[in-house]
């Protein structure tokens, strides 16, 4: 199979990571494939933020983990070295989420290819844009007047033989 094909068809989001960190040759090559999505109208506006200092990753955990009323024993971030988030401006960006959207899906994606495990997650920004979050979002150095969309956890799978989740088939309809 091509590998394109294959990369996409292996992809699952990881629920469970080592604490390795991802290697700055690599996070590069996966930021690189962020940016090198399409944006809606080559705006290019969408804003990426690398997080791997442990306190902060501890702290968006925590403050997620509250806003959602988990239980203690569950981690939002899933134990991953690496959070990146995509933001955009909050003005005057129409279609920003779905620029962000396909950045995050990029990433993902060549985090696969890379040998890493990867999850998309958008709950972190629930905190981060909650008044709770506001001295967490300004240590991120999340840009002026951004506002955080999209979100994806990297690092190394802890368990790869993790089951992929199962996809109704049945969502098609062909027009000819
Ligand atoms: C827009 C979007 C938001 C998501 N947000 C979360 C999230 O906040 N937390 C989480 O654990 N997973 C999140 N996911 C991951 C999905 O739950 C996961 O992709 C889905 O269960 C299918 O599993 P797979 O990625 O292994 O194919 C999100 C996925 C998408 C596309």
């Amino acid at each position: 199979m091509n590998k394109t094909i294959e990369t996409i068809m292996k992809r699952k989001g990881a629920m469970s990571y080592t604490s390795q960190q991802v290697n700055e040759s690599d996070m590069n090559t996966i930021i690189s494939a962020g940016i090198a999505g399409p944006t809606a109208r080559n705006l290019q506006n969408r804003h990426f933020t690398v997080v791997q200092k442990q306190e902060l990753l501890q702290q968006i955990n925590d403050g997620t983990r509250i806003l959602m009323g988990a239980p203690s024993e569950y981690n939002p971030l899933y134990g991953a070295p690496t959070l990146i988030i995509t933001s955009a401006p909050i003005e005057n960006a129409q279609f920003a989420d779905q620029d962000c959207a396909i950045a995050v899906e990029n990433m993902t994606l060549t985090a696969t290819a890379l040998g890493l495990g990867s999850r998309y997650i958008v709950s972190p920004t629930r905190f981060i844009e909650n008044e709770t979050g506001n001295t967490v979002k300004q240590a991120l150095g999340i840009p002026e007047k951004y506002r955080t969309v999209a979100c994806l956890i990297v690092g190394y799978d802890a368990n790869p033989s993790q089951t992929p989740v199962t996809r109704n088939m049945d969502v098609v309809n062909y027009v000819k």
